[in-house]
């Protein structure tokens, strides 16, 4: 796909789609009641469609779906699950697969559910998943090295204490779901605190779950509930991950500005937001509700940009933008450096290598290394032929980096942004029109 330069700065108000991280959970989490629940203004991409074909293979079932509303009914917990006659298809779903490992691993003694994903997920890492679980008691099987596809067979598990040795959201929430048919209470303990979606919609549903902080590490622990939870609707809001490409947009130009309503403000996902502004943009928050966590308007305007470090302990609240982070370095003042986010190698794509070939083919002074990059700027940005990796968020980022470039960029593998943002480029074409 052909972008070309951006005369003038965006100055709009958008709704980006749901966020992708509590649509994933509203669908698995259904599995586990037995009412009918609403999910409001849900994510409808290919990513959440994955988290579907599980829930809907243990016996939920899609009473209702359309754009704005999808209406599930559970099986009646997880006693009463189907087993899956076949494997299932995961796709490119880190979160789909992961979670759908725990809450497998906790099936009824015997039900076999077997997971396989996309190249991709193919190669991503599922010993952080099975290893645990399987201190947990639990019987699976992956792929030599740990990879998908993965073989989980229902049992119940023994309780314990898990310390993660990486600080991942989908790790923490496989082993909490795992925890609610144990024989005993599951603790996990993770070295960073990351997002909390899992732990506050089960909260809502009826587990019994507590947090606490124990220095810098958190404590999260849940009692076993074999019996049904209570399901409960869900209004999604804005992921913030989508909306931090509306937001860099804003912020790459002078006088660039973007209201983003009705996004999740969860503390644990702002940490871009953050970010930005200490880089000297200039971010704004209005919280407009609380159901079922912090949503509401995030303003950005943009203004000079000056170069920021990011820490180990930062990443997880900006792991997915910081793809982000690097392009707008190449347009603040001075040395930007990341480190602590070897963790961007294993995502949909190796996201430091992926990020660093992008935008140094446009010209950019970055520099890989082995858990992130170091960016000189400001420099200019020139178009040339750059390559999403078939990574969604790879994509979004060169997109946004060709507004502010000179002359054409030539986007190979756009067609990735429907994982989680199928309207994208949409918007793309008619924020520019508005703003030309
Ligand atoms: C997610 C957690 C993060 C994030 C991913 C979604 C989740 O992954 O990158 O896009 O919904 O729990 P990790 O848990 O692997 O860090």
């Amino acid at each position: 796909m052909q972008l070309t330069p951006w005369h003038r700065p965006i100055d709009a108000r958008m709704r980006v789609p749901g966020d992708k991280s509590i649509t994933h959970r509203a669908i698995l989490f259904s599995a586990l009641g037995g009412a009918e629940s609403e999910v409001r203004d849900w994510l409808v991409a290919a990513d959440t469609e994955a988290s579907l074909r599980v829930a809907e293979a243990w016996g939920v079932q899609v009473v209702e779906r359309s754009t704005r509303r999808l209406v599930l009914k559970g099986p009646g917990g997880r006693e009463a699950w189907h087993e899956p006659d076949q494997p299932i298809d995961c796709a490119n779903a880190g979160t789909t697969m992961r979670l759908a490992m725990g809450l497998a691993a906790g099936a009824p003694t015997g039900l076999l559910t077997v997971l396989f994903g996309d190249a991709s997920l193919s190669r991503r890492p599922m010993a952080r998943v099975a290893d645990p679980l399987t201190q947990l008691g639990a019987e699976l099987w992956t792929r030599r090295g740990g990879l998908a596809p993965v073989a989980v067979r229902g049992r119940h598990l023994t309780g314990g204490t898990v310390a993660l040795a990486v600080a991942s959201a989908q790790v923490k929430s496989a082993l909490l779901l795992a925890g609610l048919n144990a024989k005993g209470r599951v603790t996990v303990e993770e070295p960073i605190p990351t997002r909390d979606h899992t732990e506050r919609m089960l909260t809502a549903m009826g587990a019994r779950l507590t947090s606490e902080m124990a220095g810098r590490v958190r404590r999260i622990t849940i009692e076993p509930h074999p019996e049904a939870l209570r399901t409960v609707d869900v209004q999604v809001p804005g992921d913030p991950s989508s909306a931090a490409f509306w937001a860099t947009l804003a912020a790459l130009w002078p006088g660039g500005k973007v209201v983003l309503e009705g996004v999740s403000l969860n503390p644990e996902r702002l940490g871009f937001y953050h970010l930005l502004a200490s880089m000297g943009a200039k971010v704004g928050y209005h919280e407009r509700g609380s159901d079922p966590e912090p949503w509401g308007d995030i303003t950005v305007q943009g203004g000079a940009l000056t170069a920021v470090s990011v820490e180990a302990d930062q990443v997880p609240a900006m792991i997915d933008e910081l793809p982000l982070v690097a392009l707008l370095s190449t347009q603040a003042e001075g040395e930007s450096v990341v480190r602590g986010a070897a963790e961007l190698r294993v995502k949909e794509s190796d996201r430091i290598r992926a990020t660093v070939q992008g935008l140094s083919r446009m010209g950019a002074a970055i520099l890989e290394t082995g858990d992130g990059f170091r960016i000189h700027g400001p420099r200019p940005l020139s178009g040339a032929v750059v390559d999403a990796q078939r990574d969604h968020r790879i994509a979004m980022m060169l997109a946004i980096a060709s507004t502010v470039a000179q002359g054409a960029t030539e986007l190979l593998g756009e067609g990735s942004v429907a994982i989680s943002y199928p309207e994208f480029f949409d918007t793309f074409s008619r924020v520019r029109q508005e703003a030309e």
